[in-house]
């Protein structure tokens, strides 16, 4: 198929288009480079070792998009373009609602114009707020008493999906519902590059290692876990690319949410443990108090996923951590040098 994947110069579209070229797809990467690099998509050609169609475009402007679109033909569309920090989600609210939630209104659109009937979207396991139960499988409620704008753009786009195929019911929909995604490609020409301090723990962890950062905060370690710190079921990327083509190769018409995770909880201090043995650096840290909205557990039950879609995690943690080193050590400043 021909597949257009937005926000594919990303670090979940990168890693993305590549799976995608490995299964024998073409790929269209839209991406409007506000929060990636185009070296990024130099990278991907380089391992793929084929050309991927490159449109420059922000995808929440319907005008921009349907021009920088004109005359592209594609078969399905995976969706992974939009902003994604949950603390810069609350202190700018409606950025976050009118980029991502006006994004997948002129994708649909797009979509819906031209006949594209196959749509894979990249939702979160936000959606379910502080889970009552661990681990968590999709009949759990979701978009309920969420505690950021982020987590709520998800649950809303999942919704306004779910409404839009009940209007057009050719439309065949998966919504991919990611749990905690690190490592990098095991090249390490491609990777995680985050702008500024990082938000997320796997690439502060590595930024210590580096030596780009002093220390490690962890945010908190009185949580009812076993070492008190936070449990987080962490997902390879190359995982989570393989679990997008599987969805995207499987989809029927209707509308079906997956978790997409390893099923295993890792606390942070198992992650820091991982990742200085799997880098060979030390990873200093000093406890913190614990960080507002954050969740003791939130753990995948993947079996849906595993039995519908044919897939499951095959990387560990470990793999994760070397991946991930391979990427920072070697390219220290990101795709910037
Ligand atoms: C993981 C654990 C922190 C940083 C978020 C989004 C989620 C998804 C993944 C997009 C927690 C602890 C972290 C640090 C720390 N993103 N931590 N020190 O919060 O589980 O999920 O990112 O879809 O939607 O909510 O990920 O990596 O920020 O935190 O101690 O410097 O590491 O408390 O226990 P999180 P995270």
């Amino acid at each position: 198929m021909r597949v257009l994947l937005t926000g594919g110069a990303g670090y979940i579209g990168s890693h993305t288009a590549l799976v995608l070229m490995e299964r024998g797809h073409d790929v269209v990467v839209l991406d409007d480079f506000s929060n990636s690099s185009i070296e990024a998509v130099r990278r991907i050609e380089e391992l793929g070792g084929r050309a991927v169609q490159l449109v420059t475009a922000d995808l929440a402007d319907p005008a921009a998009a349907r021009a920088a679109l004109e005359g592209i033909d594609f078969d399905a569309a995976i969706h992974l373009a939009g902003l994604k920090a949950v603390g810069e989600s609350v202190a700018q609210p409606t950025r976050y609602y009118r980029v991502n939630i006006d994004s997948a209104l002129v994708l649909l659109d797009l979509m819906h114009e031209r006949g594209v009937t196959k749509l894979v979207f990249s939702s979160s396991a936000t959606v379910y707020g502080d889970p009552t139960v661990s681990p968590i499988d999709e009949s759990q409620p979701s978009g309920v008493g969420l505690t950021n704008p982020y987590g709520w753009t998800k649950a809303m786009i999942e919704q306004i999906i779910r409404d839009t195929r009940a209007a057009r019911p050719e439309l065949g929909a998966v919504l991919l519902r990611y749990f905690n995604p690190v490592g990098a490609h095991p090249s390490g020409r491609i990777g995680e590059d985050p702008s500024g301090i990082p938000n997320n723990l796997m690439p502060f962890i590595a930024q210590v290692a580096v030596g780009k950062r002093e220390r490690l905060s962890v945010f908190g370690d009185a949580y009812p876990t076993p070492d008190g710190t936070g449990v987080r079921d962490y997902i390879h990327v190359m995982d989570l690319a393989e679990g997008h083509v599987a969805a995207l190769e499987r989809i029927e018409p209707g509308v079906e949410a997956y978790n997409l995770g390893s099923g295993t909880g890792s606390s942070v201090l198992e992650v820091v443990r991982a990742f200085e043995q799997a880098s060979g650096r030390p990873v200093p840290y000093d406890i913190v108090p614990p960080r507002a909205g954050d969740v003791a557990e939130v753990v995948a039950d993947p079996s849906k996923a595993n039995e519908r879609l044919g897939w499951s995690t095959t990387r560990s943690l470990a793999e994760a951590c070397a991946d991930s080193w391979r990427w920072q050590s070697t390219n220290p400043g990101g795709y910037a040098g």
